[in-house]
């Protein structure tokens, strides 16, 4: 589903991975841990297009990333969604329009829409908070929003950039059983963090980066 041969990629003159190669199957699970500036959000990045590799072949659910037009990135975000720290939810919008937002720009039915938010709000446990602005919710809530939008459009791969960031333990614990049951529908799920209790017993793939390349894999 996503297979990164022989990647590196530079900011400026600093290069930041070298060398990876890393192959995550359709149906895994899997986070990428590492210290602060290993270059998890830059790998995060290169799946969905958002930085192009110096060197080396990235696929993800059989597009190349490098040989990609820029008219075809919007159809390879359909089957990519994120949740990022820096993709903030719109604070004049309901709950509901941020997530509607996201199917409006792909031409669809409004009944269409709202069959498909509703459907993915149910998902995510907030069908009673859909009409409710985002500043009236709990950071939980919020985040369960995000991935909602990053959903709804029924991406095969979800990415996360530390998801639980900004929550406290009982609130992330509730998000990562989330992840869990978007990935147990079939979804490709990859969640990068630094928060080692994060995987710590799931039983899951936990592949490590340090010095700009993969120092190991364990299962967490
Ligand atoms: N847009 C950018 N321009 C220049 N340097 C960057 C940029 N994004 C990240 N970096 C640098 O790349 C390195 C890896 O960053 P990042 O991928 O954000 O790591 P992580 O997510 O693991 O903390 C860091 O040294 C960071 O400062
Ligand atoms: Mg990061």
């Amino acid at each position: 589903m996503i297979r990164f041969s022989d990647v590196t990629k530079s900011y400026n003159d600093d290069v930041v991975i070298k060398d990876i190669s890393l192959l995550i199957e359709k149906g895994e699970l899997a986070y990428i841990t590492g210290p602060s500036g290993a270059g998890k959000t830059t790998l995060l990045k290169l799946i969905y297009a958002a930085e192009k590799p110096d060197k080396g072949q990235i696929v993800v659910a059989g597009w190349d990333i490098g040989k990609l037009k820029q008219s075809t990135i919007p159809y390879l975000r359909r089957n990519v969604g994120i949740v990022f720290q820096d993709f903030r939810l719109l604070n004049n919008k309901t709950v509901f329009d941020n997530i509607a937002l996201a199917l409006r720009i792909h031409d669809m039915h409004p009944k269409e829409i709202k069959k498909d938010v509703n459907a993915v709000l149910k998902e995510v446990h907030l069908s009673h908070k859909s009409q409710i602005y985002p500043q009236h919710l709990s950071g939980g809530e919020q985040q369960r929003v995000v991935i909602a939008r990053a959903m709804v459009s029924k991406p095969t791969v979800l990415l996360a950039d530390e998801p639980t960031g900004n929550l406290d333990d009982k609130t992330s614990d509730s998000i990562m059983d989330l992840f869990r049951e978007i990935n147990a529908i079939g979804t490709t799920v990859l969640l990068a963090t630094h928060d080692t209790s994060l995987f710590q017993g799931t039983g899951r793939r936990v592949i490590h980066i340090k010095n700009k390349q993969i120092a190991g894999e364990e299962i967490g």
